[in-house]
């Protein structure tokens, strides 16, 4: 193969239409979607960047898999299957299939949590801190202050901040500290890595402490190949080598099988503590499923056994970061403003300079998903202040520290003329940028507003 140039490595199989809609059509679907993505309909949208969770394409083995998918109660082969390669990937003895990752978060922060207690994270996801937080905990982010510019090309901006972390934990008293979760790659972060050097000093700290330590490995795959590639000591690692020695110390992770596992559906938790494993398992089947199967099918079994083989293959792994890393450098070089270096799953763009027209108030974020589907039909997400802004006692929005939008690209799902699309969005977007205006909100629900409230245009 020519060595310069990356390709898809795959052909496509099965295809699934889009539905090419004009700006007319979906002038009326934004607006009767009340000017907020999250409430189209999908057969509304051209380019679908809204996740890349559970969106991913999986491959003819899986959907093979599918078929010798045992459905039995207990001890179904496919659950055996899949024990087995996450016992093999992850070192961990103890594993609990659930329907998702939240599900795992539910089934340890609601054991571990409660009130007094304190989680430590390079930065919680959404799910995560709301899992500990209903639990009556507290989550504490503790990204790295000083890289988080858009422009600094720091090689692992996910990382947390050690010194940081030793001094909370002090502050706190360790006792109260009921686990540190290394989220990689760090999603809401950017989607930015986290170093193998960080995974070992965050190791050391929980180990001096006697404190937990939980990677979030939903993207470890993807974490992979940046430390290969940026961490000389890996070079000669294989992908799957880096994610067991990174699993190897950790106490335990949690995994939405959504991501790297490449499924439409699907997570475990995976423990080395057979005594908390067990207090996990009693809640496991209470409230997702028996413990050889949790939420899942056998058929779903089969296809993460499957997936979780597929995802540290080096031509998927070049593959993967080089196209979301050529939508953000492409970006780049036509003047949007994007976190750097591209992330693995997603490209950020930051809404606040494009659009330094749009006070927070009226939502930059928002106004450029609603522009990139007005004119192109892509669907992405808003991550500023609908989805982390906060009101005073006077009712006056506090804002997010940042209005950023995520181009989220699903696994095999895309192909580079898609891309190049996507640029060719952006760039008309560039003409008109002066004349966006923000939004106002019409209706919002008291959580998680941004995936259910209304919109409209500020005239
Ligand atoms: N942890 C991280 C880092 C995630 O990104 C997600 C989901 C979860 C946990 C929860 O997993 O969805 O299977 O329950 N992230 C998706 C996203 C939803 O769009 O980034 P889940």
């Amino acid at each position: 193969m020519h060595q310069s140039i990356t390709i898809e490595p795959f052909r496509i199989k099965v295809v699934e239409p889009i539905h090419l809609s004009s700006r007319e059509e979906r002038e009326d679907y934004l607006k009767n979607a009340h000017y907020n993505p999250f409430l189209l309909h999908s057969r509304e949208v051209i380019i679908d960047l809204l996740t890349d969770s559970g969106t991913s394409a999986m491959s003819s083995a899986q959907w093979g898999g599918i078929m010798q998918g045992d459905e039995s109660y207990a001890g179904a082969s496919s659950w055996l299957r899949m024990e087995a390669a996450i016992k093999d990937l992850t070192g961990c003895p103890y594993i609990l299939p659930v329907h998702q990752g939240r599900a795992a978060e539910h089934l340890l922060y609601s054991r571990i949590g409660g009130k007094g207690k304190v989680f430590f994270s390079n930065t919680h996801f959404d799910t995560t801190r709301a899992n500990i937080e209903y639990s009556g905990a507290t989550a504490i982010d503790l990204p790295l202050a000083d890289h988080q510019d858009l422009d600094d090309l720091y090689p692992f901006k996910g990382n947390l901040d050690v010194a940081k972390l030793d001094q909370e934990i002090r502050k706190h008293g360790p006792d109260k500290v009921a686990a540190v979760i290394l989220t990689v790659t760090n999603n809401s972060g950017g989607g930015q890595p986290v170093s193998m050097q960080n995974a070992k000093s965050v190791a050391e700290v929980c180990k001096r402490y006697g404190i937990l330590f939980i990677l979030d490995a939903c993207r470890i795959a993807e974490n992979a190949w940046f430390v290969k590639h940026r961490e000389d000591a890996y070079a000669e690692y294989t992908y799957r080598e880096i994610a067991q020695e990174m699993f190897g110390m950790a106490d335990g992770c949690i995994m939405s099988a959504k991501k790297d596992a490449i499924v439409n559906m699907g997570g475990f938790l995976a423990l080395k503590d057979l005594d908390l494993a067990l207090r996990c398992r009693t809640v496991l089947i209470i409230t997702e499923g028996y413990a050889t199967y949790g939420g899942l099918s056998g058929r779903d079994m089969e296809a993460i056994a499957q997936g979780l083989d597929e995802v540290f293959k080096p031509a998927y792994l070049n593959y993967r970061i080089k196209s979301t890393s050529y939508l953000g450098e492409s970006l780049h070089r036509i003047g949007i403003p994007v976190i750097r270096p591209i992330g693995g799953h997603a490209v950020y763009v930051d809404a606040k300079s494009f659009y330094p027209q749009i006070p927070p108030e009226e939502f930059p974020g928002q106004a450029l998903a609603c522009q990139l589907y007005l004119k192109g039909g892509i669907r992405s997400c808003e991550i500023g202040s609908v989805m982390f802004g906060k009101y005073d006692d006077h009712g006056k929005l506090i804002p997010a520290s940042k209005e950023l939008v995520r181009l989220a690209i699903p696994r095999r799902v895309y192909t580079q003329s898609h891309i190049d699309y996507v640029i060719a969005t952006f760039k008309a977007l560039m003409v008109t940028r002066d004349m966006v205006k923000g939004f106002r909100i019409t209706y919002e629900p008291p959580f998680l507003r941004h995936f259910t409230a209304r919109f409209e245009p500020v005239e």
